[in-house]
């Protein structure tokens, strides 16, 4: 059995208002998603991740979803998998971007270059993967990370994703001193950066600036495979999409846990004998309600 004390929360279901029938794709909000450095940068090819978290954040309910591939330009033929729903952006035009922008799922050495357009993004932010990375390696990015923080009146909240080892880096230790104290650490890093942090893994640990923590109950080994993390955050940027510019931490606490749940009971009702791959759990995903 799985307990959580007076401060924490077990997560064990998600519920979503019924959709009112005048509902219109402007009010389920817009995601973007900035990743995926291609292969010709540096001969390895990451597009991959970014697609994936496209592709998520279209099957979980995002009114509209926008890609920039980095590296890509505008006359770029659009990349296997980018499926018409997904709209592919300049950089430029990223920026007039309302909703919520995902940024860092394989976004290799490229990344670094648009966090400081990614933080000043008036809306939900979710960090991870190589943007995790970047941040962790620069610390004017973790000041710049911090100063979001202190303007949330005017832009949105920030949401980093990372798996221990990139929850390590950033906390400057190693992943076994992360394992032994998940949850002190998903709390260490959420005050300190002052964000909201889910640090994956097997019983995911989502906590709050305030000390405010979460485990979420669902999902299994099968997640533990190439490509969910991008899914899992393409999942949190539609949950959040419809949150305002000016929203705090605790308004987008439970859409955050909701995504979280929806994500890992995908891989708990899994039909048996039918191989679960993180393009098949982004098809899987679905508006709850
Ligand atoms: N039980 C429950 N959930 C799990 C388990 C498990 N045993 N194992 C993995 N998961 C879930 C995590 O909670 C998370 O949601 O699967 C997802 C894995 O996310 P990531 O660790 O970010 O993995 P992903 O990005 O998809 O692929 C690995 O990350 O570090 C990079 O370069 C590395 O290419 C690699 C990539
Ligand atoms: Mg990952």
């Amino acid at each position: 059995d799985i307990t959580v004390s007076d401060c924490g929360q077990l997560v064990t279901h998600a519920r979503s208002p019924a959709l009112a029938h005048d509902s219109h794709k402007g009010i389920f909000g817009d995601v973007g998603v900035l990743g995926g450095q291609s292969a010709s940068s540096d001969g390895q090819g990451m597009e991959g991740a970014a697609i994936l978290a496209a592709s998520a954040a279209l099957h979980a309910g995002a009114g509209r979803v926008m890609l920039h591939l980095l590296g890509s330009h505008p006359a770029s033929p659009r990349p296997t998998g980018v499926v018409a729903d997904i709209m592919l952006r300049s950089l430029e035009a990223m920026r007039a971007l309302r909703g919520s922008l995902v940024c860092g799922c394989g976004g290799g050495s490229q990344v670094v270059q648009v966090i400081p357009q990614a933080l000043q993004h008036p809306g939900s932010l979710v960090l991870d993967a190589d943007a995790l990375n970047a941040i962790a390696a620069q610390p004017q990015l973790q000041q710049a990370l911090v100063q979001r923080a202190a303007t949330a009146d005017n832009r949105g909240i920030t949401v980093l994703t990372p798996h221990p080892l990139e929850l390590a880096r950033l906390l400057g230790t190693d992943t076994p001193a992360i394992q032994s104290d998940r949850i002190g650490a998903a709390r260490q890093a959420a005050q300190q950066w002052q964000c909201l942090v889910v640090l994956k893994g097997s019983g995911t640990v989502v906590a709050a600036p305030n000390g405010r923590y979460a485990i979420n109950h669902s999902g299994n080994a099968r997640l533990a495979i190439g490509g969910t993390g991008d899914v899992l955050a393409g999942c949190i940027g539609a949950h959040l999409a419809a949150l305002p510019p000016g929203s705090s931490w605790a308004d987008g606490w439970q859409p955050l846990l909701n995504a979280v749940w929806l994500h890992g009971h995908a891989a708990d009702t899994w039909p048996l004998g039918r191989m679960l791959t993180a393009s098949r759990l982004a098809h899987s995903l679905h508006r709850p309600g």
